[in-house]
C-alpha cells in the first residue's frame, strides 16, 4: 500500500452519468491485482476533506497507468468529472485482497451488475493474459446502461441481460448463469447485494445440481483452507467482490463490516473486496 500523486490522463463519459478516467500512477499498481481499489481525496465543494474508493477498473504496466470508472452520485464524484488532464490527485492503494484464480481453470464466468462491472474489469485482462476463455454475463436495467463491448478485450465473451429486455436477455443476469455454471471452473461476480445473494445461492447447490466435485475434492483432497485466506478464495468456485461505503479503507473505522458465516464480522476493506462466497452469511442484513 502506498500514498502517490496521480496525474489525470483522460477524461470521458462513457454512459449517461458514468465516467472512466485514465491515471498516470505507476507506484500505485506496481504488484497490483486484479480484484483490488484504491482510496482517492477528493476535493468537496463544503471544504471537507472526503475520499472515494474506487476499484481499479484496468492497469497498463507499460505506461503506468489504471482506470477508474464511476457513476456520478453526489458532490464528490461530481468533483473528479471537472478535473482536466495534467491535474494530480492523491491515491491511496492498492487496497484490498484480489481474485484468486486456481492456476488450473481454465475457464472463467464473471458476473456483473451495473457499475460492478469495475469490480471485475481487470480480471477480464489478466485471465487473457493467463491464456483463458472469459464468459463475461452483464446485467443492467436497460440498453442505455450497458457496458460499451468496445472498452472489454476482443477475446472476451460479452452475454448481456437488461431488465426491461432492450437489449440481450430479458431478465436479471443470475437467469443466465445455469447455461455457464457447467462450463465454468471458477465464477467471479461484483454487483448489488440481491445479486450477490443469488449468485451465492447458486453457488451453494451447484455441486448437487449439476453432480460436480467441488474444487477442493477435485484439487486438493479436500483439505479445509484457512478462511479468508487466498488459498480459501482459489478454491472456491464463486468469489464476490463486495461494494460497502468506506471511512478509512485501511480498516480502523469498521464502516464497512459484513457478517461472515463463521466467527466475528469482516471488513470489507481489508479482509476483502473479494471472499470466497461461502464465506459470507448471505442472511446478513447488511
Ligand atoms: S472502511 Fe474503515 S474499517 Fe473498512
Amino acid at each position: 500500500m502506498r500514498l502517490a500523486g496521480a496525474e489525470l490522463v483522460e477524461s470521458r463519459e462513457i454512459l449517461p452519468g458514468q465516467w472512466l478516467q485514465t491515471y498516470r500512477a505507476p507506484d500505485i499498481i506496481a504488484g497490483a491485482r486484479a480484484g483490488q481499489f484504491v482510496h482517492v481525496r477528493a476535493g468537496d465543494y463544503s471544504g471537507l476533506v472526503l475520499r472515494r474508493p474506487f476499484s481499479i477498473n484496468t492497469m497498463d504496466l507499460a505506461t503506468g497507468t489504471l482506470t477508474i470508472h464511476f457513476r456520478v452520485i453526489g458532490r464528490g464524484t461530481a468533483w473528479f468529472t471537472f478535473l482536466r488532464p495534467g491535474d494530480r490527485i492523491e491515491m491511496l492503494g492498492p487496497l484490498g485482497r484480489p481474485f484468486e484464480v486456481d492456476p488450473r481453470s481454465r475457464h472463467l464466468l464473471l458476473i456483473a451488475g451495473g457499475l460492478g462491472m469495475a469490480g471485475v474489469r481487470s480480471l477480464t485482462d489478466e485471465a487473457i493474459r493467463g491464456g483463458r476463455q472469459v464468459t463475461l454475463l452483464f446485467g443492467a436495467a436497460t440498453a442505455r446502461d450497458v457496458y460499451p463491448s468496445s472498452l472489454l478485450p476482443d477475446e472476451v465473451e460479452y452475454v448481456v441481460a437488461t431488465d426491461d429486455g432492450s437489449m440481450g436477455h430479458h431478465g436479471f443476469v443470475t437467469e443466465l448463469v445455469p447455461e455457464y455454471e457447467g462450463w465454468a471452473d471458477q465464477a467471479f461476480a461484483c454487483g448489488p447485494l440481491p445479486m450477490l445473494r443469488a449468485l451465492a445461492r447458486l453457488a451453494a447447490t451447484r455441486r448437487d445440481r449439476l453432480g460436480v466435485a467441488t474444487l477442493g475434492r477435485k484439487r486438493g483432497g479436500g483439505r479445509p483452507a484457512v478462511a479468508g485466506s487466498a488459498a480459501a478464495r482459489r478454491k472456491a468456485f464463486l468469489q464476490v467482490s463486495m461494494e460497502q461505503n468506506m471511512g478509512c479503507a485501511v480498516g480502523a473505522c469498521l464502516g464497512c463490516v459484513v457478517k461472515a458465516a463463521a466467527g466475528p464480522p469482516v471488513r470489507v476493506c481489508r479482509e476483502g473486496p473479494v471472499f470466497a462466497a461461502e464465506e459470507l452469511d448471505w442472511a446478513g442484513g447488511w
